[in-house]
């Protein structure tokens, strides 16, 4: 079965949107997965088409009927799928989860709006909320564009070879070493020399420590988990100042 995903929104006009281009959206067109946007609207019940109603307790804005979405989240198939939710109080999305939504059937998604959805319909579905870093964004859209995305290129064939070796530097706990093209010389920066050298192993070796660096100044919580394999304990207590704890 063709990896699939569904997306209950109250605006399924915005996709594919970006999903359509580029490399996912010439793997949609090819085949290589499916997309399914469904209007939650579709599942209201009343003469005014209502999905959203005023918070119990009182409160600012709008929260999405429990009823509304439960219907809209039964009517789609396949009862394997993931169910999730975009929120910002989600767990956060990490690539060890894309690729387990990637290696699955494909999800189904619901997107939030207003101030948020009814709790009642996050627990009786057990959607799992997901969230895709601390910021607010106006709706679930977007978050939900940003999963498929990352699902889509780990998908087979989707991508070649040569991309993929992104994703095992990612995968490995390290943030990406910089990249250099022509011109030899850009406003007065040469490209670091060693990249021009013809000797594979010390490019391997400058490409590792930068990406080590980078990682240890831009990222030290995906530094403190890194395996152990990566870099040893040698270069650790070399790299880490006396007066800093490494977690
Ligand atoms: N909806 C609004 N903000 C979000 C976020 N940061 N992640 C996922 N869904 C969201």
């Amino acid at each position: 079965m063709t990896w699939r995903a569904t997306v209950l929104t109250l605006f399924p006009e915005m996709f594919p949107g970006p999903l359509g281009i580029s490399l996912a959206g010439r793997a949609l067109a090819a085949g290589l997965w499916g997309l399914e946007a469904r209007d939650i609207r579709d599942s209201a019940t009343d003469r005014h088409r209502s999905v959203d109603d005023t918070p119990a307790g009182g409160g600012p804005g709008m929260v999405l009927r429990a009823d509304v979405l439960a219907a809209a989240i039964d009517a789609v198939d396949g009862a394997d799928r993931p169910r999730l939710v975009m929120s910002p109080r989600g767990r956060p999305l990490t690539q060890a989860r894309v690729a387990e939504l990637a290696a699955g059937p494909g999800p189904l998604i619901v997107c939030g709006r207003f101030e948020g959805i009814d709790q009642r319909v996050i627990d009786a579905r057990g959607l799992e909320e997901v969230s895709i870093g601390d910021y607010v964004l106006s709706g679930g859209e977007i978050a939900a564009m940003a999963l498929i995305d990352a699902c889509v290129r780990l998908l087979p064939g989707v991508m070649g070879r040569l991309e993929s070796s992104t994703e095992e530097s990612f995968s490995a706990g390290l943030l990406e070493y910089p990249q250099y093209t022509r011109p030899q010389i850009f406003e007065d920066r040469p490209i670091p020399e060693v990249l021009t050298s013809g000797d594979h192993a010390k490019v391997a070796a400058w490409r590792q420590a930068e990406a080590e660096a980078l990682t240890r100044a831009r990222r030290p919580d995906l530094w403190a988990l890194r395996p152990a394999q990566i870099t040893g304990p040698k270069s650790e207590s070399r790299k880490t100042p006396k007066n800093k704890t490494d977690g």
